[in-house]
């Protein structure tokens, strides 16, 4: 048996053997893999090896067992969801992260995931145009970071939540003003941050799916005649289904009114802000409290990372700081990352981020950027082209929300007719889009995202989705 410790070299060629090839042709597998729940598990034997195996078995395995029951999300013709897709340098940068294996959590522990983090926060936010005083930090998601950033709005309403807990006090109910396009994981942050599901308001939206300002201050007035606490305002920029995009600055000017934390998920979407024609898209950011954009949607950064940008980074480490005897260093004022959410050890995920901002350059980032945008827009105008297929909200970026409408059929029946398309269209193997709701209409999705995808590639989307549409059983009216 070759001794698992020594055979690196070995090891490493082969697998880097296997991404170049699988990067070659990403596109030879299906984009959904044809299998069913409980499948790999029953590849797999029930119990683990008592004796260690040959690398061939494991990586055969991985061919045979792993990668057929893979979603591929490197496929150019991945439309679903958000499509993402990882650069080369990302990749490799990823593995130097995995062998240097540090936990950064201490400045000592890790004095170069440190200091890189700092360097490539400023960088990013210089090219996101946010203020310089602003600090960014690293999350594994934006679930996370968003957690993060609504725990620091409690700690900053100082009432001592941090020592005293929230149970068996006289609080006043702490809202949470969302609506309905926001992302569930404020609503998850309430769950797990004790201030309740019942507690996050849903502010109406105007026809374009954003946040009504009118109706944003009459729910915190009504809120405050009933003894209620606004917590935090969560605008959106590039909401999860329709890329709708609320308006930032004169969201902020209520939360300055009410002086209200205002924190802005610009998750997807914030990204595209580093190509100038973009900026925009975070106007009124600079008077916001905290900000989320994820270089792993947009940015060619595998999972995972997702950042952070806070205005005054003092309120997370009062609400996070913890620090145990044996974590006291003498460096007083290095940064210790531990001292900005629940997790103690974390991954050196700067790297990666680094190597991509050096290897495209940011001109190379947004000429992708504009190249995604551009395949979006005209897909959505081949849509709009045909009589009996609508597009269902605005597109200002790359995800175009729409269905195929031919004339008589309710909603309802509409929305049969559009998931079976969409999962006709999945079936293929050769496409994978994804759905969403658009007040209350079904939307197809397509999301453009990915480093390879091409014109071809969206062309062969739309063929696909006409050929299904035409094959497809209408249904009657109700
Ligand atoms: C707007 C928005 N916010 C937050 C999230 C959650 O992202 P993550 O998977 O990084 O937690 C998403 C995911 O798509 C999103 O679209």
């Amino acid at each position: 048996m070759i001794d698992p410790t020594s055979s690196l070299r070995d090891e490493l060629d082969r697998v880097g053997e296997w991404i170049v090839r699988y990067f070659e042709h990403p596109d030879s597998y299906r984009v959904m893999p044809q299998v069913r729940p409980g499948d790999v598990v029953a590849a797999l034997p029930a119990h683990p090896p008592e004796i260690g195996e040959p690398f061939d078995a494991i990586l055969a395995d991985f061919e045979q067992i792993i990668v057929p029951a893979t979603t591929h999300w490197n496929h150019p013709r991945f439309f679903a969801y958000f499509a993402t897709s990882a650069a080369p340098a990302a990749i490799a940068a990823e593995a130097l992260a995995a062998t240097l294996d540090v936990k950064a959590m201490l400045w000592r522990t890790s004095p170069a995931a440190t200091e890189l983090e700092e360097v490539t926060m400023r960088w990013l936010g210089e090219l996101l145009g946010l203020p310089p005083a602003w600090t960014g930090i690293i999350y594994d998601t934006a679930s996370i970071a968003g957690f993060t950033a609504l725990a620091a709005a409690r700690e900053a309403l100082d009432l001592a939540i941090r020592e005293e807990g929230m149970i068996g006090r006289a609080l006043p109910p702490l809202r949470i003003y969302i609506t309905q396009e926001t992302h569930s994981h404020v609503e998850k942050a309430a769950i797990a941050l004790g201030i309740g599901q019942r507690n996050v308001v849903r502010v109406p939206c105007d026809d374009a799916f954003c946040m009504r300002v009118d109706a944003l201050r009459a729910c915190i007035e009504a809120d405050r005649a009933a003894a209620m606490r606004p917590l935090a305002i969560v605008a959106t920029v590039g909401s999860t289904s329709t890329t709708s995009i609320d308006p930032v600055r004169e969201i902020a000017a209520v939360a300055r009114d009410f002086g209200v934390w205002l924190h802005v998920d610009a998750a997807y979407a914030g990204i595209a802000a580093i190509v100038p024609e973009f900026r925009s898209l975070l106007d009124g950011v600079d008077l916001a409290d905290s900000l989320v954009v994820n270089p792993h949607k947009w940015m060619f950064v595998p999972m995972d990372l997702s950042v952070l940008f806070l205005k005054d980074e003092a309120v997370v480490r009062r609400a996070f700081s913890l620090v145990p005897e044996y974590l006291t260093t003498p460096e007083a004022d290095a940064v210790n990352y531990m001292d900005y959410g629940l997790q103690l050890g974390r991954r050196f995920r700067a790297l990666k981020l680094w190597f991509v901002l050096r290897r495209f350059g940011a001109e190379g980032i947004r000429e992708r950027l504009r190249g995604h945008i551009a395949l979006a827009q005209e897909f959505a105008e081949w849509v709009n082209a045909e009589p009996e297929w609508q597009v269902l909200a605005p597109h200002p970026l790359s995800v175009v929300c729409f269905r195929y409408a031919p004339a008589g059929l309710d909603d309802a029946s509409l929305e049969a007719l559009n998931a079976s398309i969409m999962h006709a269209v999945n079936a293929t193997g050769e496409v994978f889009i994804s759905h969403t709701k658009t007040n209350g209409r079904y939307a197809i999705r397509l999301a453009i995202g990915n480093l390879r995808t091409q014109l071809s590639d969206v062309r062969r989307a739309w063929e696909i989705l006409k050929r299904e549409a035409a094959s497809a059983a209408v249904p009657r009216p109700r």
